[in-house]
């Protein structure tokens, strides 16, 4: 299987119509990049994925290391994004001596990064710069979604490299009508060709009943992005915008400033672990479908 008909297989069937002209045109893209590639370097062909871990947490002291079924959550993520086919290295960035060695111990690259990285994207930023290879992608992988399909990070990685003109790409599935009014769940708007129009804790589209529409297709944003490592390089220093402020949403400075963001839709139940009670949930799921 081509690496085009994969993305299309994984995000095919549950593509909204909004999203699939977007699809389209990562199937022609993709196309065109096989047949144009036999011999140059595909476009933005290097990809990385990085997992940032910090061990302080205000909600959550030491969340990476927390057991789930036996083993720690950043290894359970790990584990996934190693099944990804898109990645040519992964790595976990981490600021804390327990969590290096837990990860080092099981097989993983680790990159120790600063102390003051204020957020996740500041620490890939670093440890992209700590990298001795150059990468044209960087796949922020978060390390407490350990039920992260590799099929969405690979989805997000080709998304960007079908889309010249964006410099950053993520991933949305529907969100659950009990989600509606949580502000926790973010929603997001794509155009038609799935670009991202815009993000919000509220519920965006809103219907003039002032009610959620059951038959309205809402969108979730899931953690996972990928940035063009050029892009990565000024993204901490844009100054924060007016909209980015309000909603507390990081990736809305990227829209604001005018840059192109692609979106996949991917079929995927969210299971975050935000609170320590999220690890018990997780593990009645994983013991239900049999993961171990
Ligand atoms: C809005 O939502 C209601 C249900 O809450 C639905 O009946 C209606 O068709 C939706 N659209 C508009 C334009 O009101
Ligand atoms: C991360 O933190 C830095 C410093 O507080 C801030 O400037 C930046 O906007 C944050 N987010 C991103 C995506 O860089």
């Amino acid at each position: 299987m081509s690496p085009t008909s994969t993305t299309s297989s994984t995000t095919g069937s549950w593509l909204v119509q909004g999203l699939l002209a977007g699809a389209a045109i990562v199937a022609a893209a993709g196309a065109y990049a096989v047949i144009s590639t036999r011999r140059t370097a595909k476009y933005r062909s290097r990809v990385v994925g990085i997992i940032p871990a910090r061990f302080a947490s205000s909600r959550f002291q030491g969340k990476p290391l927390i057991p789930i079924l036996g083993k720690p959550m950043i290894q359970r993520t790990w584990e996934r994004a190693k099944l990804a086919t898109t990645l040519d290295k992964l790595v976990v960035a981490t600021d804390d001596e327990r969590i290096a060695e837990i990860c080092l111990g099981f097989g993983a690259d680790v990159i120790m990064t600063s102390e003051s990285c204020q957020n996740g994207t500041e620490r890939c930023n670093e440890a992209i710069q700590k990298l001795r290879k150059k990468f044209d992608i960087v796949v922020n992988i978060q390390g407490d979604e350990p039920l992260i399909e590799p099929e969405i990070i690979d989805g997000v990685v080709k998304a960007l490299q079908a889309a010249p003109d964006a410099v950053f790409s993520t991933a949305v599935t529907s969100l659950k009508p009990e989600d509606a009014s949580d502000p926790n769940r973010v929603k997001c708007v794509v155009d038609t060709h799935g670009y991202a129009i815009y993000f919000s804790r509220g519920l965006i589209p809103c219907n003039k009943s002032g009610k959620a529409n059951p038959h309205f297709p809402y969108l979730l944003h899931l953690g996972i992005q990928s940035y063009d490592t050029q892009f990565l390089k000024i993204y901490p220093d844009l100054p924060p915008t007016t909209l980015q402020l309000e909603e507390d949403l990081e990736q809305l400075k990227v829209l604001e400033n005018g840059y192109k963001m692609k979106v996949i839709k991917v079929d995927h139940d969210a299971h975050g672990v935000d609170i320590p009670e999220d690890v018990k949930k997780i593990e009645l799921l994983m013991r239900e479908i049999n993961l171990s």
